[in-house]
């Protein structure tokens, strides 16, 4: 997969998407990213991406020349372009896998107060990871990178990780453990001792509904909600 990002703070990429499982996916050749930065195509001598909104208020817009441009400078036919928004959708895991199956994504992260609608328009859709406002959409393109890559195939070492984790079951982890097996008085569960693969599977389900009616009940209702839809 291609992704490549309009952003003006290219710096704050590689160190994230180039380290760890990010930056193996990408020097196995899985995942291979860009960034392109709209002050390049300011047609203005002090390279000035931003202006002040007409009607009045505060802060300052990004202007639509110049996110376009970059924008149609990596676009091509059939790809997909994405502006990091708080007024999106919300990204979510069936979100993550849905992206991991196309072949090119634009993300465009804002920054300022906002975006000229009409570059708003440009993009097809708006993407939000969260309701909460970040001062730029790099961070949440970052997210977005990082949730999507883990879904592509040969990215986690054991093909099936990504599948069997949380969200993806619509359920969330059940408990792992590892050596010692006794650590400050605490003992692993006997049954993960059992060598009994069935006896471990039942367990873990049943781990996995417990801990999501402690910690996400709201997960089980959806799921509910869901089932009954189908019927
Ligand atoms: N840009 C600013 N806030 C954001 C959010 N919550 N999600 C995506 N992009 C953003």
């Amino acid at each position: 997969m291609r992704l490549d990002i309009v952003t003006l703070f290219p710096e704050m990429f590689e160190p994230i998407l180039g380290a760890s499982i990010l930056g193996r996916a990408r020097a196995r050749g899985l995942l291979d990213w860009g960034c392109v930065n709209p002050r390049y195509f300011s047609r203005d001598k002090h390279r000035k991406v931003d202006d002040r909104p007409f009607g009045g208020g505060p802060g300052m817009l990004m202007m639509a020349e110049p996110l376009a441009a970059a924008v149609e400078s990596v676009r091509r036919q059939g790809s997909r372009v994405i502006l990091m928004s708080p007024q999106g959708a919300r990204l979510d895991d069936r979100k993550a896998a849905e992206l991991a199956r196309e072949s090119h994504l634009v993300l465009v992260c804002g920054h300022y107060e906002g975006v000229d609608e009409r570059a708003v328009e440009l993009c097809g859709e708006e993407l939000s990871i969260g309701d909460y406002v970040l001062t730029g959409g790099e961070l949440a393109a970052m997210v977005v990178a990082d949730a999507l890559a883990r879904k592509l195939p040969g990215v986690l070492k054991k093909e099936d990780a990504a599948e069997s984790e949380s969200f993806a079951s619509g359920l969330l982890d059940f408990p792992q453990y590892t050596r010692p097996r006794v650590w400050r008085g605490r003992e692993v569960p006997e049954v993960l001792f059992s060598g009994d693969h069935a006896k471990i599977a039942a367990w873990r389900r049943r781990a996995a509904r417990a801990a999501t009616r402690r910690k996400r009940p709201d997960l089980l209702a959806r799921q509910v909600q869901e089932s009954r839809r189908s019927v």
